[in-house]
């Protein structure tokens, strides 16, 4: 092949993307890469396959893609473990204050022990809610059920006895789900479904005792409402590695508050991680330049 590369860490500008895809068979791009109508009528019809280096594919304009007859690969699987390990580590950070415990220590805060300084809750006895029981979602509850767990509930668009039995978790509406969870944690993809799902009605069903954790996309989430919840103790705690938009503006009302911990989007990155996700992004495009089955092919 002959590679035309944009070859920095920084995202590729707009115009260089549209200019740099004319008349190319292939695509490789990242999710900060938004293939739309506009791309795809810059790349012409030469373009036969997209690969992206990740499983989400809300940056991919699908419909359109199909319509052209262009084949997409995506890197599921590969990731589910970082993802899933950072979620806890994420969780853990929210409801047991981990962020504002470390400023603490490094401010004067911490003058001497202290019974209820600095208490947050715990997974032992508790109910987690799943939003979304798909790769990640099932790898979260799988390291989280060794917490002491009591009980797993989630939501999706339909119920998964197969993947649920592992952790008798029950399928339930996203409201009962909402009224119930102690732990709510949303790993679902982002479509038009699952966009702004977690609003102002949701939050107000979470316990003030509640923690909520988003690894999978910002837009799942109103953040006006979330940061509502937050602000007022309608919700305890909560932890974001996504977040509309990305980069999240430092000065946004989000990052005001102690009881939010905001990652920026780190959920797969591990070097061993990203690694594998580039080599199987590279191995999706060769296969389907070369008309063979993709390792992992999106079916459109
Ligand atoms: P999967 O396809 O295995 O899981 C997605 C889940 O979303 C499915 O279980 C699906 O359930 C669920 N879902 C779809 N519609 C709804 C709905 N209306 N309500 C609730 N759940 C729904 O994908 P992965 O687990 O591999 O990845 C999930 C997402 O995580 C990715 O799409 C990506 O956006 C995000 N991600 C984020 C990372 C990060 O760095 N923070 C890293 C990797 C992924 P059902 O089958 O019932 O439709
Ligand atoms: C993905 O793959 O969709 C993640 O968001 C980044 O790894």
């Amino acid at each position: 092949c002959r590679v035309q590369q944009w070859d920095s860490e920084e995202p590729v500008p707009r115009a260089e993307l549209l200019a740099g895809v004319a008349g190319k068979r292939g695509l490789l791009c990242l999710l900060s890469d938004r293939i739309d109508g506009e791309v795809l009528e810059a790349a012409g019809p030469s373009l036969k396959v997209i690969s992206t280096m990740s499983v989400g594919f809300d940056h991919l304009a699908l419909e359109e893609i199909k319509k052209r007859g262009i084949r997409v690969g995506y890197t599921p699987d590969v990731l589910t473990d970082a993802t899933a390990e950072l979620s806890v580590a994420l969780l853990l950070a929210a409801c047991r204050r981990l962020p504002e415990a470390v400023e603490q220590v490094k401010n004067g805060g911490w003058t001497t022990w202290k019974p209820l300084w600095m208490c947050g809750y715990g997974l032992s006895d508790s109910t987690v809610g799943i939003i979304g029981l798909g790769r990640i979602g099932q790898a979260v509850a799988r390291r989280l059920k060794p917490f002491g767990v009591k009980k797993f509930l989630y939501t999706g668009s339909r119920p998964k006895p197969e993947s649920a039995a592992e952790f008798e978790a029950e399928f339930v509406p996203l409201t009962r789900l909402a009224e119930e969870s102690d732990f709510v944690v949303v790993t679902c993809a982002l479509t038009p479904a699952t966009q702004g799902m977690c609003n102002k009605d949701f939050f107000c069903r979470m316990k003030k005792t509640s923690v909520f954790v988003n690894t999978s996309r910002g837009a799942v989430v109103n953040q006006e409402d979330l940061y509502d919840a937050l602000a007022h103790g309608q919700i305890a705690a909560a932890g974001l590695d996504v977040t509309t938009p990305e980069p999240l503006p430092a000065d946004h009302a989000l990052l005001s508050l102690k009881n939010c911990v905001i990652l920026p989007h780190i959920g797969s990155a591990t070097y061993a991680t990203r690694s594998t996700m580039a080599v199987l992004a590279a191995d999706n495009l060769l296969a389907g330049l070369r008309g063979e089955p993709m390792p992992h092919e999106l079916l459109l």
